[in-house]
């Protein structure tokens, strides 16, 4: 039986809580009656606007200060700050190094010093290429066994996945070295209500792959296929992830210095039927006609420098072993929540109303 700690008197500071990830944990924990939630963000607008155990403190994770204030409040630190856009990775490689290593590596070494909990979201990027069986077959990606294979310098798509990488190294080393008590959390293409954001709406340049086919549908544009759309990915819903991370929090003996995958393998689909099923359920919710899908090079999408990864597969076993947790979410199933948290914010802003 698992030590389950009741985190009535915790105080938790979500580090980038204002985004994607972070605001679903923070909506998370403070459905439970529990534990009080600091978020630091610069951007606020997808949390609740006010609640008794939530401070929303408007900062960047590297204002002056700002790291030595929260590591000395919080008994728990979580990491969810990013530029985590692959479109940013080859076209401003030193902003994402600087935003997921340098401004981060101040946050490993002060919860060193101070003995206080951090818990690190990484990313599924860190393995790189997949790994094959001797008979060809692509190998799920597993915590502790499985080499990280990126490409050379000049595909600079990597540039996340190395600045990542080195801060799990340096979270490790302080781990082991130092005393370090952490975890790192690999979320696998977490999708679901409110992430990223709408270029031209609420943000500019290009989004995750969920982010630019609504925005095509709810402009009336085609949905662009990279390369055909013949990657694979796993996606895994929001609130399966939130569910996890929730129970890492709660389990902090099982969970400490442990790597964690947190993912779903059986939702791996190519990213053509993503954009396939996604466009009939919206016609169908939406009551427009199918849009139309298109494939682009990956050269045109993205410029020089990218390069894709065909397939990723999560090897989830240590999550539900540590967490007694299971992924309950099938991709028909997230569908319909997305498009309509998608229509509701954003359908006023778009010239072909939905
Ligand atoms: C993402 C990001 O690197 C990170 O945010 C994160 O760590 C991780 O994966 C994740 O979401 O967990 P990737 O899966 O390549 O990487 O990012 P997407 O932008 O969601 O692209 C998925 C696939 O869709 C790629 O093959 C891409 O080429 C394709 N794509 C993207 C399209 O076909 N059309 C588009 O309009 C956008």
């Amino acid at each position: 039986m698992k030590e389950i700690k009741d985190l009535t008197a915790e105080k938790i500071t979500i580090l980038g809580g204002g985004g994607f990830l972070g605001s679903h944990l923070a909506r998370a924990l403070l459905e439970r009656d529990c534990c009080k939630v600091r978020v630091v963000d610069l951007s606020m607008d997808k949390l609740p606007e006010k609640h008794e155990r939530l401070e929303k403190i408007e900062a960047s994770v590297d204002d002056g200060g700002v790291i030595a204030e929260v590591v000395s409040w919080s008994d728990i630190v979580v990491s969810a700050t990013a530029i985590c856009n692959p479109a940013v990775y080859n076209t401003d490689p030193a902003a994402v190094i600087q935003a997921n290593f340098t401004h981060l590596e101040p946050l490993v070494k002060r919860c060193a010093r101070s003995g206080k909990r951090l818990i690190h979201f990484s990313t599924c990027e860190v393995y790189g290429h997949p790994q094959r069986s001797p008979s060809g077959q692509i190998l799920p990606m597993n915590e502790d066994s499985t080499p990280l294979t990126m490409g050379p310098i000049s595909k600079e798509r990597w540039s996340y996945a190395a600045a990542k990488q080195l801060l799990e190294r340096l979270i490790y080393g302080c781990g082991r070295h130092e005393g370090l008590d952490y975890t790192i959390v690999r979320p696998f293409n977490v999708i679901g209500p409110r992430m990223d954001y709408m270029p031209g709406v609420d943000g500019e340049g290009t989004p995750r792959v969920l982010a630019c086919f609504m925005r095509a549908l709810l402009f009336r544009e085609p949905l662009r296929l990279v390369d055909g759309g013949r990657a694979r990915r796993a996606f895994s819903y929001v609130t399966d992830f939130t569910d996890a991370v929730v129970r890492i929090i709660e389990r902090p003996s099982a969970c400490q210095r442990q790597i964690i995958n947190i993912g779903c393998p059986d939702n791996d689909i190519t990213i053509k039927e993503l954009a396939v099923r996604l466009r009939e359920k919206y016609a169908a919710m939406c009551a427009v006609p199918p849009s139309a899908i298109v494939s682009v090079s990956s050269e045109e999408f993205y410029g020089p420098g990218y390069e894709d990864v065909e397939r990723r597969i999560p090897d989830i076993d240590k999550a539900r072993a540590l967490l007694d947790w299971e992924p309950r979410t099938p991709i028909d199933e997230m569908l319909g929540p997305i498009i309509e948290d998608y229509v509701t914010r954003y359908a006023p802003f778009c010239p072909a109303k939905s």
